[in-house]
Parts: structure tokens; sequence; C-alpha cells
């Protein structure tokens, strides 16, 4: 893909993006290129994307979500899931580190019901220490599925509306959106598939539904801030009417 040399002045640092969701695919590809394990692709897709916060962080982008693993996920060989579910342990316990005081506050969305105490008890930590910073928030979709949100969305507004709390008639599309993950986050504004792959795979349905999508035939470990910059630019240049003229 031809990129056009970009720099931060001709982004306009007026119009960044709210939200960007990312779903970072080809990690598997990646490595196997080089004769490496999917492990290894893991890896490196947890160091490049350590370059893409710091740099949405600069641009000021607010929220950043990334898709780190979906509820389909557990389909894969179990070495790979175990070794997925460490690399994410780690990235949470070196959150600090990993992300040098930059002020990142981290959340994890998705349900905890499946995962390890070990993990549900570091999400906790992690969102604890870092839920002060003024920097960019951080979403880690882990065990993430919009159609598992959405249904227990669902779920609780009936619950809502069965002990009296909520009437029928009055439910909004807000009454759904404040029972999604992202309660109180705005929506997504660009979404970015890598690894040539063009599909939602589950991710964010109700918060993308104007999102620009912009997509890469670069693999997510090669993914790198001048791409997201280009990503930007690329938003910045399409006309977003949401539904008007
Ligand atoms: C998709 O590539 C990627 C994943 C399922 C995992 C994404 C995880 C990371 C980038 C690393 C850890 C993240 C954090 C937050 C520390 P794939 O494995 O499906 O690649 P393939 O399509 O080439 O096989």
């Amino acid at each position: 893909m031809f990129f056009k040399k970009q720099n931060k002045q001709e982004i306009d640092m007026l119009r960044i993006p709210k939200h960007i969701g990312v779903i970072m695919d080809g990690n598997g590809r990646w490595a196997k290129k080089r004769g490496l394990p999917r492990s290894a692709g893991h890896s490196a897709g947890a160091d490049a994307l350590k370059k893409i916060i710091t740099e949405a962080n600069n641009l000021g982008v607010k929220y950043i979500t990334v898709y780190a693993f979906s509820t389909e996920n557990w389909k894969r060989p179990k070495e790979e899931v175990d070794y997925l579910m460490n690399l994410l342990l780690d990235y949470l316990r070196n959150a600090e580190k990993t992300l040098s005081g930059e002020n990142v506050v981290i959340r994890a969305i998705g349900s905890r019901k499946e995962l390890s105490q070990e993990i549900c008890d570091q999400i906790v930590k992690t969102e604890e220490f870092t839920k002060n910073n003024t920097g960019i928030v951080m979403n880690i979709a882990l065990n993430y599925g919009a159609r598992e949100e959405i249904t227990n969305a669902v779920r609780e507004i009936c619950k809502d509306v069965k002990n009296g709390k909520t009437d029928i008639d009055s439910i909004t599309d807000k009454t759904v959106e404040n029972h999604l993950y992202t309660k109180g986050q705005p929506e997504v504004d660009l979404l970015i598939r890598t690894s040539g792959e063009q599909r939602l795979s589950n991710f964010m349905l109700w918060q993308v539904s104007y999102a620009e999508m912009w997509f890469t035939n670069k693999l997510w470990p090669d993914f790198r801030p001048k791409h997201l910059r280009q990503a930007i630019y690329d938003f910045q240049n399409r006309g977003r009417r949401f539904g008007g003229i």
C-alpha cells in the first residue's frame, strides 16, 4: 500500500478522532512468514501496540479500543490461548513500566466470567492503578464479543423493566449505550483493521455504527505510528454525514 509521507503538522490537530478502534490482525501470518511460532507474532504485536498507544496519546486521541482476545478466540489451540492470556497478564502487570508513566488509563472490556481469577484480579489492580491518569483511555477488549455485550445490555434492561426501574416506552438508544462496556465513552470515529481482512469480526457492532473504516495490508506487528498518522489523515479527508446530506 502507498503511504504519503505524513507528519504531525499535516494532520489537523483540531480534528483528531476522539475514539479509535483497532482490530490487530495478522500476528500469526507475520510469524509464519519468518518461520516462527505464532506466539512470536503475538509478542511482536504487543510491542507494536506500545508504540501505537504512545503515538495516539501524543496526538490527543482520547480513547482507543484494541481487540486483544475475542469470545471466539477460545477455539484456538490451548497452547496459543495460554500464551495470549500470559501475554495479557504481563501487559497488565507491567502497565506502569510498559507505558512508561505515559498517563494512560487502562480498562478491560468484555466478559470476566470465563477469565482466570489471576487475570480478573490483575485487571482490577491495573484499572485501579491507572484510573486517575488523565491521558488516553485504552480499552483492552479481552474476552470481548459485541453480540455478548449487546445481549447482556438487553438482559440488564429487561431486569430494570421487571423491577419497575425502567419504563418500556422510555427506552432509547441512550439506555442501550448505558449498558454497554463503553458506557460514558464516545462512539468510535475511526476503525482500523490490519492484515488485509475487511470485516468486523464481532467488534463493537453498536459503537462503530458511524465509524470510518480504514484497512491496510500491513500485518499488525508491522503497524507503526506513521500508519496510524496516515489513517488519521485519511479520516480527516473523508466527508462524514451521519445520515445527513
Ligand atoms: C489476531 O491475529 C490477533 C489476536 C487474536 C491477538 C491480538 C493480540 C495482540 C496484538 C498482543 C497482545 C495484546 C495486548 C493488549 C497486550 P491472528 O493471530 O488471528 O493472526 P493471523 O490471522 O495472521 O493468524
